[in-house]
């Protein structure tokens, strides 16, 4: 384990700013690369800017630190993925070529490749929505990874690349901001309620869609790269179960603590976005393979949420 380099390309993001301070901690401060667009003040440790696009620069890197490991988190979520078709379907597929090529060349033994409740469409058993059902996806996003899932699989089958992957639901933590997906009004949500301010949401209230807490996401991520090899039978993208609940839910979760707290719906094009997205999510491959359980329901994730938030927003006020 000491031996390992781990690269994170969009470490800068709402899930790589967690993952690179967790990976830090396990692997030790030197063994984790944190990269992005734009350098991040917040990250202790070593940084590299890398647009994933760029072949030349990854490349220079995976390079110089002999990189043994990649999680390529670098990419244009499902909202403003809408706003630019062709520009996130050029963004997310050569950054994912450029690390799947990279790796390959140059010895990299684990690439992680994060997919999304995204991936499904139409036509879904919307409830307990199963592994592998015909995925037709709405967004340009989630286009981009049913690709990525299948290149994913691709790589693994002709170079025997060991590139793991799940499907993340939505994330929610407070420890960063989400980043133009269809699911950032949870997290927007709880930071409304902990300043006492009214919040609009852009999805009607009774939508209901797969969420996760952010400890969770980040420790199926590490879990399924930790697997033994042949504990991975799925070289797609693994569902995962975390939590579902719609708006009204959690606003009756977070009125326990904010009775107060006051909510109105104005649902706009992220609607149309959520309506093809499942409802619930048949993790059952994953608890199988290499035994996923998620920790936190509704109830855990407003309770952690409200903790947290509130610390944070004191300690802001105090350096104010
Ligand atoms: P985010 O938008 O918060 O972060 C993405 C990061 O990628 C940003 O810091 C951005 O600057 C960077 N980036 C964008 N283009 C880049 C490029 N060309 N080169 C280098 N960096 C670039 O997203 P996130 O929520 O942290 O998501 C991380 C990954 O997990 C993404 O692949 C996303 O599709 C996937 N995912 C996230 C969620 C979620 O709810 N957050 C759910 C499903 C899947
Ligand atoms: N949470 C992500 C989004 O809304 C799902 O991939 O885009």
């Amino acid at each position: 384990m000491e031996q390992e380099k781990i690269l994170i390309t969009g470490a800068g993001g709402q899930l790589g700013s967690v993952l690179t301070e967790k990976l830090q901690k396990k692997y030790g401060v030197s063994h984790i690369i944190a990269s992005d667009l734009k350098p991040n003040m917040y990250f202790n440790g070593c940084f590299e800017i890398i647009d994933a696009t760029n072949f030349d620069a990854l490349q220079t890197v995976v390079l110089k630190y002999n990189i043994t490991q990649v999680y390529h988190l670098a990419a244009i979520l499902s909202a403003n993925g809408e706003k630019a078709p062709l520009n996130t379907w050029n963004v997310n597929m050569k950054a994912l070529f450029n690390v799947l090529e990279v790796s390959r060349l140059h010895n990299v033994k684990k690439v992680f490749f994060p997919s999304s409740i995204a991936v499904f469409g139409d036509n879904i058993e919307r409830t307990n929505t199963p592994q592998s059902p015909n995925l037709t996806p709405s967004t340009v996003y989630g286009i981009s990874k049913v690709a990525g899932e299948n290149w994913a699989n691709y790589y693994f089958e002709k170079y025997g690349l060991d590139v793991r992957s799940i499907r993340y639901p939505g994330v929610i933590g407070y420890q960063s901001l989400p980043g133009g997906g269809t699911t950032d009004y949870a997290v927007d949500m709880y930071h409304k309620a902990v300043k006492n301010e009214k919040f609009e949401c852009f999805l009607s209230a009774s939508t209901t869609l797969p969420m996760i807490y952010m400890d969770d996401a980040i420790r199926a991520t590490i879990e399924v790269m930790e697997a033994p090899i042949e504990s991975i039978t799925i070289r797609t993208s693994y569902n995962i179960a975390g939590a579902s609940f719609n708006p009204e839910q959690m606003v009756a979760s977070i009125q326990k603590t904010y009775p107060e707290f006051q909510v109105t719906y104005k649902p706009d094009f992220r609607q149309n976005i959520a309506a093809t997205w499942p409802m619930s999510i048949n993790g059952s491959k994953a608890k199988n393979d290499w035994n996923w359980k998620p920790k936190y329901n509704l109830e855990d994730i407003t309770k952690d949420m409200i903790k947290n938030l509130k610390l944070k927003y004191s300690v802001e006020n105090i350096d104010l």
